[in-house]
């Protein structure tokens, strides 16, 4: 039996998700805790996200915050397991992504993995991404290989949803290498719009969406981006959807209710995740969801009407809970570099070849 921890922080800011994970080889969650974001580091990392004053300095100082969360709550998901550090093989810590630019040939997540490592006495293991750019791929997304892993051995066309800040796509099929891709936005406009609207950090159930109408003029302009006219592989993050981009469409149409652009904003996340799925795999016979966006019901509601022939539904029909698919996997990244086992996937990423991901901080 091998125990490792995964420690994700997300594009959302929301919070830290920290999953024990036991390796048997079969993959099982053996316990959780989450720590949601403090407002003022929330505001920090998301002032991080673009260019500003001494952001070298300030990021240094951002992830020793976070990693001091980090390590409350490892000891805190140790301590409720009567475990010590000795018992856990490795950390795999993702850091929290303040660029991600494969174009221009880097990511950054930062996280400060040697403090993680002092604080905890656990091998930490993270910058997962960094390789597979620099093999020439997007550096993401990531979890198709975990999501392959994890459903594998399964008949059918499935495709696997993460909806987190933004939504990428695992399409699994028999005999067959992953694919995957980022789709689009997933919770981030949804989030920083009712943010900017009505001050609350997320649309509770899309509840605020439902009882708004799209409108079908800027929901034109918004999927003329050209992400969505390119094919994979391809990811994407905060430098291209945004709020400024969001202000900048608004600004050449005529003003909506804020709830009609919520409602807009909803139907891009659904429309850009169906028209991605059924360009690359049209006969998917189920699709299994995940993230914090699959308890956003108007979402799935919609997904649901726009695929008549495809089972949607969350993970947990599988029995795996959809709010810790994302920290198991980068236990499951931990675990594949330590082992020396490539764990990026070329025909997702469109890196030259297989690579073994992260780097290692022993305890
Ligand atoms: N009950 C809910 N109703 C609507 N939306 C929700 C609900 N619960 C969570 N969410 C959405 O999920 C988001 C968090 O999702 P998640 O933690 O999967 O994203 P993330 O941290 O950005 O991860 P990723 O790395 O996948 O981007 C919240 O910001 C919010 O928008
Ligand atoms: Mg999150």
């Amino acid at each position: 039996m091998a125990l490792y921890i995964g420690v994700m922080s997300g594009t959302s800011l929301d919070g830290l998700d920290i999953a024990l994970v036991e390796l048997t080889p079969a993959i099982s969650l053996v316990a959780t805790h989450y720590i949601p974001m403090p407002d003022a580091l929330r505001t920090e990392l998301f002032g991080l996200c673009s260019s500003g004053p001494d952001e070298i300095a300030r990021s240094a100082i951002a992830q020793q915050n976070w990693v001091c969360l980090a390590a409350q709550g490892i000891h805190a998901l140790l301590d409720s397991q009567k475990l010590k550090p000795e018992d856990v093989r490795a950390i795999g810590s993702h850091g929290q992504t303040i660029r991600h630019e494969p174009a221009r040939g880097f990511t950054v997540q930062i996280g400060n993995p040697a403090l993680l490592s002092e604080l905890t006495g656990i091998t930490v293991v993270s910058d997962f991404r960094s390789r597979d750019v620099a093999a020439g791929g997007q550096g993401a997304p990531l979890v198709p290989a975990f999501h392959e892993a994890l459903f594998e051995g399964r008949t059918g066309h499935r495709a696997v949803l993460n909806v987190g800040g933004f939504s990428n796509l695992s399409l699994i099929e028999p005999e067959k290498p992953v694919a995957g891709f980022d789709c689009g936005p997933g919770n981030v406009l949804l989030d920083a719009w009712i943010h900017q609207q009505r001050h609350e950090h997320f649309d509770r159930d899309g509840q605020w969406a439902a009882s708004g109408k799209v409108e079908p003029t800027l929901l034109r302009a918004l999927l003329s981006d050209p992400f969505f006219l390119t094919k994979g592989p391809k990811s994407t993050g905060r430098e291209v959807f945004n709020l400024p981009w969001l202000t900048r469409h608004l600004s050449h149409l005529p003003v909506f209710a804020a709830e009609d652009v919520q409602a807009t904003l909803l139907e891009l996340t659904a429309l850009t995740i169906v028209e991605s799925l059924q360009s690359a795999q049209p006969d998917t016979d189920e699709l299994l969801v995940c993230g914090g966006g699959v308890h956003n019901r108007t979402l799935m509601k919609r997904l649901a009407d726009l695929l008549p022939d495809t089972k949607v539904s969350s993970t947990a029909v599988y029995g795996v809970d959809p709010d810790w698919v994302e920290a198991m996997a980068f236990a499951w990244l931990a675990h594949c570099c330590l082992e020396n086992i490539p764990a990026n996937r070329p025909s997702v990423t469109g890196a030259r070849g297989l690579r073994v991901l992260g780097a290692i901080y022993p305890a």
